[in-house]
């Protein structure tokens, strides 16, 4: 069913979109990505069968380098059918401590998490619309759940979500399916390369990566509820547990919250 299907999947180089990448092309799929490391770029080409994946270094919060990922996509392989919204930074800091460094650090997630989604919507959705076909938004549970240290991140994908739910409802008549998921804690670089309260990145992750879910399982149930068109995924039971608790016992999702990522006044996740 994947035989002619074009997938454009933004920052498909590492972690999540990167076992995106691979198992559409295993699927049959052809598939369009990008990321901003060469090196990246190389590897991931040297693991693909010849004219099924075309990889661009493109920056997702340059209008100009989504516009020509489209472009791409439609100029090699005639059109679009999913396009997944993977490409997203990380943050960790507190308002407090970052003071007004906190705030080209905000702008930066933004520009990426958000500006990157609406880019590429953007210039993808006529090709989208004639081939029927999905838009993905992979947000996180800090999309239902605003967590300390992560207020830029949070508000990106709560913005993702909000965007999406909104041009959901546009196109129920043209056949396109808009959906956003939700991967819990998932081992990835995301951690390492996020943004301390100065913008630099942290170079560390303050969790234990072997023990989260691995990206190739979080890939595997994206694809799965893409091809199912389901409206919303959350992934992990302590992803479902925040977006439930938070929904309906909102003072206690507060409390547990503070409680997982803080030991005595100090952000330690
Ligand atoms: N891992 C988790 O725990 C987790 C949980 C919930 C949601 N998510 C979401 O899942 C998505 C993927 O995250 P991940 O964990 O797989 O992260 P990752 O391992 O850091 O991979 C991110 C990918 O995006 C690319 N990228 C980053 N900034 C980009 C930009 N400006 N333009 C183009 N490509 C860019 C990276 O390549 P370059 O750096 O070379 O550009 C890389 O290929 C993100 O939206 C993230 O918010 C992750």
């Amino acid at each position: 069913m994947y035989t002619n299907k074009t997938i454009l999947i933004t920052g498909g180089t590492d972690g999540i979109g990167r076992s995106l990448v691979l198992q559409y092309l295993d699927l049959g799929a052809n598939v369009v990505t990008c990321g901003r490391d060469q090196q990246k770029i190389l590897a991931l080409e040297a693991e693909a069968p010849i004219g099924k994946l075309c990889v661009l270094n493109a920056d997702v919060s340059s209008e100009r380098d989504c516009e020509r990922s489209v472009s791409h996509a439609v100029k090699l392989f005639g059109g679009i059918d999913v396009l997944i919204n993977n490409a997203g930074i990380s943050m960790r800091g507190l308002m407090e401590e970052g003071g007004a460094g906190i705030v080209p650090v905000i702008k930066k997630v933004m520009d990426v998490n958000f500006n990157g989604v609406l880019y590429c919507t953007t210039y993808a959705l006529p090709y989208l619309i004639k081939s029927k076909g999905a838009i993905v938004g992979i947000s996180s549970i800090a999309g239902y759940r605003g967590l300390p240290g992560r207020s830029g991140y949070s508000a990106s994908k709560f913005a993702l979500q909000g965007f999406l739910e909104a041009i959901k409802t546009e196109l129920v008549e043209k056949g396109v399916h808009v959906m956003w998921v939700s991967p819990g804690f998932t081992a990835s670089n995301i951690r390492n390369v996020a943004l301390n309260h100065k913008g630099e990145k942290q170079g560390e992750s303050p969790l234990k990566e072997s023990q989260l879910m691995d990206a190739d399982t979080c890939a595997k149930i994206i694809i799965d509820a893409v091809e199912k068109r389901k409206r919303t995924v959350v992934m992990t039971f302590q992803g479902k547990q925040t977006v439930f608790l938070n929904k309906f016992f909102p003072s206690l999702a507060d409390k547990l919250v503070r409680k997982f990522f803080f030991k005595n006044g100090n952000l330690v996740k």
